[in-house]
C-alpha cells in the first residue's frame, strides 16, 4: 500500500506490505494525523478503499477541520461519523456508506462513543483496548475495513490504565495482523526522541516504524521523516526532508549537509 507521499514510496519498493502493522511514531505537531488521514484519503479516493480512522485524542469536528486547513477535497470521498452503538451500526448497515464499492472513510471520535457510554460503567474486565477491538472487528464483518488509523496508541494506554499493558498489546499486535487489515498507530514520542512509543514493545511488534521528526539548522525548522525499520523489505532507511505543499506531502533527500 502506497504511503502517498511523493518520492517516499518508491523508496521503499513502491509502498508497505499490506496487511502488516506500521507505528507512526513521532514528537508533537510533526502532522502525524495529517500524513495518516492523507493515507486514508487517497486510498479511498483512488483505490477504493474502506477506512476507518479511530480519534481518541481529537474530536471529528477539530480533525475535520485540520484537513479542510490542509485543503483536502473532503467532498471528494464519502466521509461519516459513527458512535459506538452496534446495534445503531447493525441497523444502519445499508446506509453507513453511500455505496460501499467505491470505498469511504469511517470515522470514530472518543467524543461520541464516551458520551453514548456516559452512566454505563466499563465491566471490570473491560478497557479501551478491548472496545477498539471490538469496534474494528464489527466493522470488518459490517463492510470490510481495508485500513485502520487509530489516533493515538499513547491515549490509548492512558485511558486503559492496564494491570498488564505488555500483553495486552501483544495480542492486539495479533489481533490486527490477523484481521487482514492494514494498520497504522500513532505514537507521541517526547521531545527529545529517548523513547519512540509509550512501551518499549510497540516498536518490535510493529512491521514497519515510520519516524517523524523536526530538527533545527540555523533556526531554520524543518520536518524529517524516515522508515526506521520494514519487515521483509529493502527499504531505504535514510532520513528525508518531509514537506506538505500543494496539497500533496513529499520527501525530498535529506542526507545531504547543507551549505552554510
Ligand atoms: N499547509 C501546511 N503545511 C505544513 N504544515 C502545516 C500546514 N498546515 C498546518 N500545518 C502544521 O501541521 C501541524 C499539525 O498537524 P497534525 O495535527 O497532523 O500533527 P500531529 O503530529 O498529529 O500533532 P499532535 O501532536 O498535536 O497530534 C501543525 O503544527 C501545523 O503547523
Ligand atoms: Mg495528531
Amino acid at each position: 500500500m502506497k504511503l502517498h507521499i511523493e518520492g517516499f514510496d518508491e523508496e521503499l519498493g513502491g509502498g508497505i506490505p499490506l496487511n502488516t502493522v506500521t507505528l507512526v511514531a513521532g514528537t508533537t505537531g510533526t502532522m502525524k494525523s495529517s500524513l495518516c488521514f492523507n493515507i486514508l484519503f487517497n486510498e479511498v479516493r483512488l483505490n477504493k478503499k474502506i477506512g476507518l480512522y479511530i480519534s481518541l485524542e481529537e474530536t471529528f469536528e477539530s480533525l475535520m477541520g485540520q484537513m479542510l486547513s490542509l485543503n483536502f477535497d473532503l467532498k471528494a470521498i464519502d466521509v461519516v461519523k459513527i458512535g459506538y452503538d452496534f446495534s445503531e451500526l447493525r441497523k444502519n448497515k445499508d446506509r453507513l456508506l453511500k455505496n460501499p464499492a467505491k470505498g469511504g472513510l469511517i470515522i470514530s471520535d472518543l467524543g461520541l462513543v464516551r458520551r453514548e457510554l456516559a452512566g454505563k460503567e466499563l465491566a471490570p474486565n473491560e478497557n479501551w483496548f478491548h472496545i477498539t477491538k471490538a469496534l474494528i472487528k464489527e466493522l470488518k464483518e459490517l463492510v470490510g475495513l481495508d485500513i485502520v488509523v487509530i489516533d493515538s496508541m499513547s491515549a490509548l494506554h492512558v485511558l486503559s490504565q492496564l494491570e498488564n499493558p505488555r500483553v495486552t498489546l501483544f495480542y492486539f499486535f495479533e489481533f490486527l495482523r490477523d484481521l487482514q487489515v492494514t494498520s497504522f498507530l500513532i505514537s507521541e514520542i517526547p521531545h527529545d526522541e529517548s523513547k519512540l512509543s509509550t512501551f518499549e514493545e510497540e516498536p518490535y511488534l510493529a512491521d514497519g516504524l515510520l519516524k517523524l521528526t523536526t530538527t533545527d539548522r540555523h533556526r531554520k525548522v524543518s520536518r524529517e521523516i524516515s522508515m526506521v525499520k520494514l519487515r521483509s523489505t529493502n527499504a531505504n532507511l535514510d532520513v528525508f526532508t518531509l514537506e506538505f505543499k500543494g496539497g500533496k506531502f513529499r520527501a525530498l533527500y535529506g542526507g545531504q549537509v547543507p551549505v552554510v
